[in-house]
C-alpha cells in the first residue's frame, strides 16, 4: 500500500471512531425535547388509588401522582399526557423512551436506580396488608401468613417483600385491581400494598379488611423516575417537588385524591 493511501485510511479510521464515539455519547437534552415538544409524557399504571386511579364518571386517570404531573407540566410551561400501561412495564417505556417521567407511587431502589434516575422522594408510606373480612381474625400476623396465598403486583417492592416471608406462597399479577377480586373472591387470602392504597380499597369494599401486620423496615417512598442522565429536567422536576412540599400542597393532593376515591362508592 503507499504511504499517502495509508495514512488516508488512518484519518478515516480516525474520523468514524470519532463520530461513532460521539454517537454513543447521549447529549440529548430531555428537558429541551419536553419543551420543544410542548407536551410532558407520563406514564403511569392507574391502578392504585389515592396515587392513580379511575375516575368512573370520566374515565380519566386521577389520583394525587397526576395532581403532581400537571404541576411539573404547569411549571415547565408545557401539556400533560398521561399514558397508562402495567406497572412492570414503566420503566421499560422510560428507557425507551415512549414516557418522559414515570409518577406511579414507584419507589427508588437499588436496581431500578440501575437503569433509571430518581427525583427526591415526595411522599412516604408505610406497606400493609389487606385480607378478606371473613378471615380478619386468623390473619392478623405475619406468622398467620405461613402456607397462605399472598398477592402482590408484579414488579414491586411488594412482590420482593413477599418473597421474604417464609411459608408464604406468593401470586404475582400485573393489576392491583385484579388482584382485589382475587381477594374477594377468595382466591388469595392476603393482599400487600401501601397503607393509603390499602385504606381506599377497604373504605370502598365491607368485604376487605386492614390487617394491623406491617413491615416497618420497608420504606415505601415515592419519587419520579426519569431516563437516566437528564440532570436538567431532573433539577426542575425536583424545584416543583419542593415548591410543592413547602406550599403542603402534596398532603393537600392526597386529602383531595382519597376524599374523590370514597366518592366513588355511591
Ligand atoms: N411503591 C411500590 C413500588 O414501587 C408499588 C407501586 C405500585 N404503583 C402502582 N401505580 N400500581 O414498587
Amino acid at each position: 500500500m503507499k504511504k499517502v493511501t495509508k495514512v488516508m485510511l488512518l484519518i478515516i479510521i480516525a474520523v468514524v471512531g470519532l463520530v461513532l464515539s460521539g454517537c454513543n455519547q447521549k447529549d440529548v437534552n430531555e428537558l429541551e425535547v419536553i419543551k420543544k415538544r410542548g407536551k410532558l409524557i407520563v406514564g403511569t399504571s392507574p391502578d392504585y388509588p389515592p396515587y392513580e386511579f379511575i375516575d368512573v364518571e370520566t374515565g380519566e386517570v386521577i389520583g394525587f401522582d397526576i395532581e403532581i404531573a400537571k404541576e411539573i407540566a404547569k411549571d415547565l410551561g408545557v401539556e400533560l399526557e398521561i399514558k397508562e400501561m402495567s406497572f412492570n412495564g414503566l420503566l421499560a417505556a422510560l428507557t425507551t423512551g415512549n414516557v418522559d417521567i414515570v409518577l406511579a407511587g414507584m419507589t427508588p431502589t437499588p436496581e431500578r436506580m440501575e437503569s433509571v434516575d430518581f427525583s427526591d422522594i415526595y411522599y412516604t408510606a408505610v406497606q400493609t396488608v389487606i385480607v378478606h373480612a371473613d378471615n380478619k381474625d386468623t390473619i392478623s400476623s405475619l406468622d398467620d401468613l405461613v402456607g397462605k396465598q399472598v398477592g402482590v403486583q408484579k414488579g414491586t417492592i411488594q412482590a420482593e417483600i413477599a418473597a421474604e416471608i417464609e411459608g408464604a406462597k406468593v401470586k404475582e399479577l400485573g393489576k392491583i385491581t385484579d388482584l382485589v377480586m382475587e381477594l374477594k373472591f377468595k382466591n388469595i387470602d392476603a393482599l400487600i400494598v401501601e397503607l393509603p392504597v390499602a385504606e381506599s380499597y377497604v373504605k370502598n369494599n365491607s368485604d376487605l379488611y386492614l390487617t394491623s401486620i406491617t413491615f416497618e423496615e420497608v420504606d415505601g417512598g415515592s419519587a419520579v423516575a426519569v431516563k437516566k442522565n437528564s440532570p436538567e429536567l431532573l433539577t426542575e422536576i425536583n424545584k416543583t417537588l419542593k415548591r410543592l412540599m413547602d406550599e403542603n400542597l402534596i398532603d393537600k393532593f392526597v386529602t383531595e385524591a382519597t376524599n374523590n376515591v370514597n366518592a366513588d362508592e355511591e
